[in-house]
């Protein structure tokens, strides 16, 4: 029977997963610090704090597991969840590994024939304007 590898859980109340295999010893990060980094990248991201939490999971499992290359993140918006990755690379101490944040940094495009009657409706909608509104955002402060 195959064998998980075990991998170290941050420190913030378990493994968010509840996987079987994970050990707790050492590695962890602890509570106060992973609550630092969500409190930085708040503002910066509309992904919900369990995700953000899960999110540094998965950071940990991808260095506990010494599975190799760069993190990126397909729309990022102002970027807090790419922040959150960079983050938890600092404090781990990795310095070799890039965060890549992809994103139009104009909003989103108009949509296209392509997309459909539903979404040429939704987009002339006047009481959703929050996605075209918020979305679009300058790289002046992702760069920040
Ligand atoms: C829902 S937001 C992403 C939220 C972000 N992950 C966060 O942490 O809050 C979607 C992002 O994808 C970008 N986006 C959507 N369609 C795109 C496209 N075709 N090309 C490039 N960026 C796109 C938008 O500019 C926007 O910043």
């Amino acid at each position: 029977m195959a064998r998980t590898t075990p991998v170290r859980a941050v420190g913030f109340g378990g493994n968010p997963k509840g996987d079987a295999d994970m050990n707790q010893d050492g590695g962890r990060m602890a509570k106060m610090e992973l609550a630092s980094i969500l409190d930085k990248v708040r503002s910066l991201t509309m992904v919900p704090r369990d995700s953000l939490v899960d999110l540094a999971y998965q950071v940990q499992v991808i260095l506990a597991r010494n599975i190799p290359g760069a993190f990126v993140e397909c729309g990022v918006w102002c970027g807090g969840a790419s922040f959150l990755m960079a983050a938890m690379l600092r404090q781990a101490g990795v310095l070799d590994r890039k965060v890549w944040l992809f994103d139009s940094f104009e909003g989103m495009p108009p949509p296209q024939p392509i997309d459909g009657p539903a979404a040429q409706a939704w987009a002339k909608t006047p009481e959703k304007p929050w996605y075209s509104e918020r979305v679009p955002i300058s790289l002046d402060i992702t760069s920040a």
